[in-house]
């Protein structure tokens, strides 16, 4: 069995998302997260049987902080997961180790769960340096936190140069590739900080090549953008990964 965990994004509105609800297969909510736009996260946590992420959490300790929700908030509401490193927001809004590391410890007092993302530019990967790049991005947030806040991470994999390509098959990375990489984080996050985590792979997962996914065992699930709005395509995603 494979995690699944959806980020959707800004995708959609407010009829997709009941569409959603109502139209994909609850049999598989047991090994799915959903990470809607927060703006639809009572939407879900209502009228669905989803465990339910929140894409962002507030950095700030401060609760004068207009357009932020803070994990006090998210807990209260019912959120199990959130999503923190994500490679659009640290280039975006330009989020960095600092606050990354502000919003796992506000998680962790909340008993929220991290997916704590990590993967390298076209750049690194074409000088051959995605080893050394994801290791500093995990190295300086973990370095910041306790044992018991690194027990509460999820880390997802994702090559930023793979991440919303579509279905081009030469645009993600092979499942060697993957396997190489996911297998360095493990072992470095088990050597040096002594916690053995999931590590997901995420960047343009979608129906045609999750059975190819699906054989690198060491893979523990999947981060899906994308995908992760398209009933039928997430259904079958699902179910694919349930066994
Ligand atoms: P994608 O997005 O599946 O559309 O590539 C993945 C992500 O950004 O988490």
């Amino acid at each position: 069995m494979k995690l699944v965990i959806g980020n959707q994004k800004a995708y959609q509105l407010k009829s997709d998302v009941l569409d959603f609800i109502e139209n994909t297969k609850s049999d598989y909510c047991k090994n799915t997260i959903i990470c809607p736009n927060s703006i639809y996260l009572t939407t879900y946590l209502e009228k669905s049987n989803y465990i339910i992420g929140s894409q962002n959490v507030s950095f700030l300790d401060s609760l004068n902080t207009t357009g932020e929700v803070n994990a006090k908030q998210l807990k209260d509401l019912g959120v199990s997961y959130t999503i923190v490193g994500h490679s659009e927001r640290r280039i975006n809004q330009k989020e960095d180790s600092e606050m990354l590391v502000n919003k796992i410890k506000m998680l962790s007092q909340n008993n929220i769960n991290t997916i704590f993302c990590v993967g390298e530019s076209r750049e690194e990967k074409n000088n051959g340096t995605t080893k050394d790049y994801v290791g500093k991005e995990i190295l300086e947030v973990f370095d910041c936190l306790t044992k018991d806040e690194i027990e509460k991470i999820i880390i997802a994999y994702e090559p930023i140069w793979a991440i919303s390509t579509g279905n081009l098959p030469s645009a993600t990375p092979t499942n060697e590739e993957i396997s190489d990489v996911v297998c360095y984080i493990k072992d470095f996050v088990k050597d040096k900080y002594e916690v053995e985590l999931k590590v997901l792979y995420g960047g343009s997962v979608n129906q045609k090549n999750i059975d190819t996914l699906n054989e690198i065992d060491i893979v523990d699930g999947y981060l899906i953008g994308g995908a992760s709005v398209k009933k039928e395509e997430f259904s079958y995603i699902m179910e694919r990964c349930a066994n």
